[in-house]
């Protein structure tokens, strides 16, 4: 969901009529539209009229200095000319990202994908029958619904609620899980809601899982990007060497080096069953042999310039978190939920009119780009999603021009 005006959240099925008796599968949409807030912003940019991004989550749109030229010697290693195709993906690539995790992961636990999303694929695949649900606590990531979807899955929101801080409802999860249930998938910090989850939770979830006879998936994509962590917070799932259901962790490139564009995800898997697991993963990463050869090979290199991408990109999120508390101060009828992690805030503020409609709003009249918490099934209306990767000056010249309107 990289600030394209095309991600899930942003399409709307429209009813469309194919030629003669031609006839898609029933895991798509019937067609397929702008919702009204890409379609105004597309709209405006047709019109030449400017607008402030509040919601880019692209990093290479976003102004980071990248070490190029090491970037560049990395993907010109002679491996990148060779193809020699491992289906659990390259033993140096895979070391190299043990070596990143730490906490004991080793490369043979470890399952190479062509990004975060195509793990979530691999792994419906592998868990679940047509027909059968995954449950996911929700506000979360928007694309989990169209994932499963097309896999037959049916992803299923229950929802946390939000009492000082996130809370998982292990009890509305409990009570969730029925016959057909296969998995849970957490966000692990949440995206967009920032939620660590904290170790009693971990510990709660995991013997939940074990005892139904659930997987759990934990995306910590943004584990590396810890804002306000709480102190009892799961820092990575890997902190559990031997949890008592199957774990599936998946990260990659996208936001460890903040480079989606070398398309490198990964999963690890713990747990019950973990090795008979990942010998059926890489049966289904067979089928494809969908990671490049050029980011295997270039993935040690890039792994060792990503503390210093990181290093810019946290900079970035604790300085625009700064300037949104300094224009909070000035309007007291608006203020931000904790971010324990990741690369969004929640903004809140009085509900006078719906999520999608004072986003439309601040989109025609102000001329900025703000997500409403309904893309990210936020109960109630009031809050509004912003990226803190975005460009420090454009962020408060958005904060400025929208606050007064809000
Ligand atoms: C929580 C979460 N998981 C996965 C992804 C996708 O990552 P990738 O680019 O590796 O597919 C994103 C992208 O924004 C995300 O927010």
């Amino acid at each position: 969901m990289d600030g394209s005006i095309i991600h899930p959240g942003n399409r709307r099925p429209r009813q469309f009529v194919y030629p003669g008796r031609m006839r898609l599968s029933s895991r798509l949409p019937p067609g397929f539209e702008l919702n009204a807030l890409s379609a105004l912003l597309a709209r405006l940019r047709s019109e030449g009229r400017p607008v402030l991004d509040l919601t880019g989550s692209n990093p290479t749109r976003c102004g980071f200095a990248y070490p190029e030229a090491d970037i560049r010697a990395a993907l010109s290693v002679p491996a990148v000319l060779g193809y020699d195709p491992d289906p659990q993906g390259s033993r140096i690539a895979r070391e190299a990202i043990a070596t990143h995790h730490g906490h004991g992961l080793r490369a043979g636990e470890l399952l190479l994908t062509a990004s975060t999303s195509e793990g979530y694929g691999l792994l419906f695949k592998l868990l679940g029958d047509p027909g059968d649900e995954v449950l996911v606590p929700s506000p979360s990531y928007p694309l989990f619904d169209w994932l499963a979807r097309l896999e037959g899955l049916q992803a299923r929101p229950v929802p946390s609620y939000f009492h000082d801080r996130w809370h998982l409802d292990l009890g509305a999860l409990e009570a969730a899980a029925g016959p057909r249930t296969r998995a849970v998938v957490v966000v692990n910090p949440n995206n967009p809601t920032g939620h660590f989850l904290s170790r009693a939770e971990w510990s709660a979830l995991t013997a939940l899982c074990g005892r139904l006879g659930l997987a759990l998936l934990v995306d910590e994509v943004f584990a590396d990007y810890a804002l306000e962590p709480p102190a009892d917070r799961l820092a990575t799932a890997l902190l559990d060497p031997d949890p008592p259901c199957p774990v599936f962790l998946l990260s990659g490139l996208s936001k460890v080096a903040a480079l989606p564009q070398l398309k490198l995800g990964w999963i690890a898997a713990r747990g019950p069953g973990a090795a008979e697991c990942l010998d059926a993963l890489a049966f289904l990463a067979d089928q494809y042999l969908s990671v490049s050869a050029p980011a295997q090979a270039a993935a040690p290199a890039l792994l060792a310039l990503a503390p210093g991408i990181r290093g810019q990109v946290l900079a970035r999120l604790r300085a625009n978190l700064a300037s949104l508390d300094a224009a909070l101060t000035a309007h007291p009828h608006l203020s931000r939920l904790p971010v324990e992690g990741g690369w969004s805030v929640l903004l809140r503020r009085p509900a006078v009119d719906g999520d999608e409609a004072c986003a439309l709003r601040l989109l025609e009249q102000s001329g900025v780009l703000v997500h409403p918490g309904s893309f990210f099934d936020l109960p109630g209306d009031g809050h509004l999603v912003l990226s803190l990767l975005t460009p420090e000056e454009t962020f408060r010249d958005g904060l400025a021009r929208i606050f007064p309107s809000l």
